[in-house]
């Protein structure tokens, strides 16, 4: 079984993309929901919250977790891989994994494959395009777009705007005319800082997906947005072709769960997802 992970509902993009792509393995997909927002905690906070849902998942079977959230992806993902997985694996016998979503996404925005590296010249390359990334606080504190963009790409400058208001926003089902302007304002601030509109954007943060289409109204027509859904979903694909070991499950079972209060998902992401979703206690 593949386990998806989230502070919350913002996971369901990536989900979706996954199942789509991979119709037969079983899923469970857990929200931290009773510990959400993530983006506004410490980095100590962010690695023990996104362990103990990692081994939530692989208590139930999982083989593989995605972190389906940019900030845990950020902070805690490398410091798991590290210094606690190779412990957990020879507790429980068996292969198990935790996979992120920003390196896939750092390949969608370059356009280069992960082990691509910069060709150092004497002088810093200068910059011709801007991307612009819309994300939580402490994925924006990590520089993590920043630093790893800058090692493969030089000509590719990031400007970074934290939204911390957003996922609350999204989780609390807030009115279109609330995210809009929430939105419009974080566009503006961003573009008042680089003197113009970013040449392509990357909603780093899983939840502003589902709302998307509110970012593509305060972009100029036409800015790409960076998939991070599709470019996790070719990432684990491949990954699990590399590594058959990973048992995915044949039977597409989805199971939802959430730490905070089971039930129907707000109408946000009924919208997003087109009918109901339902989580049960986890
Ligand atoms: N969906 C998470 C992300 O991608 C949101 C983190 C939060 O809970 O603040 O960063």
């Amino acid at each position: 079984m593949i386990g998806v992970f989230d502070s919350g509902v913002g996971g369901l993009t990536v989900h979706r993309a996954l199942v789509h792509r991979l119709p037969q393995a079983d899923f469970t997909y857990l929200a931290d929901q009773a510990n959400a927002p993530y983006g506004v905690k410490t980095g100590e906070e962010i690695v023990e919250l996104t362990k103990a849902g990692c081994i939530r998942l692989f208590e139930r079977g999982a083989s593989l977790v995605v972190l389906a959230c940019n900030t845990a992806s950020a902070i805690a993902l490398r410091r798991l891989q590290q210094t606690w997985l190779p412990g957990y694996r020879k507790e429980i016998g068996r292969p198990v994994n935790i996979l992120g979503i920003i390196v896939p996404t750092i390949e969608a925005a370059t356009g280069l494959p992960w082990e691509h590296e910069a060709e150092r010249r004497g002088e810093k390359a200068e910059k011709v395009d801007i991307l612009g990334v819309f994300a939580t606080q402490a994925t924006v504190r990590s520089r993590v777009y920043e630093i790893e963009i800058d090692k493969r790409k030089q000509d590719l400058a990031v400007f970074s705007e934290p939204c911390p208001e957003l996922v609350p926003l999204i989780e609390g089902d807030a009115s279109a005319v609330d995210l809009a302007k929430a939105v419009e304002a974080h566009v503006q601030a961003l573009k008042a800082r680089i003197g113009r509109f970013p040449d392509r954007v990357v909603l780093g943060c899983t939840h502003y997906e589902i709302i998307a289409d509110i970012f593509r109204a305060a972009l100029p027509a036409g800015t790409p947005l960076i998939q991070q859904p599709a470019s996790t979903a070719d990432a684990l694909e491949l990954y699990l072709e590399r590594h058959p070991d990973y048992v995915q499950g044949t039977s597409g079972s989805r199971v939802f769960l959430t730490t905070g209060t089971p039930g129907p998902q707000n109408g946000l992401v009924r919208g997003f997802w087109g009918g109901p979703v339902t989580f049960d206690a986890a």
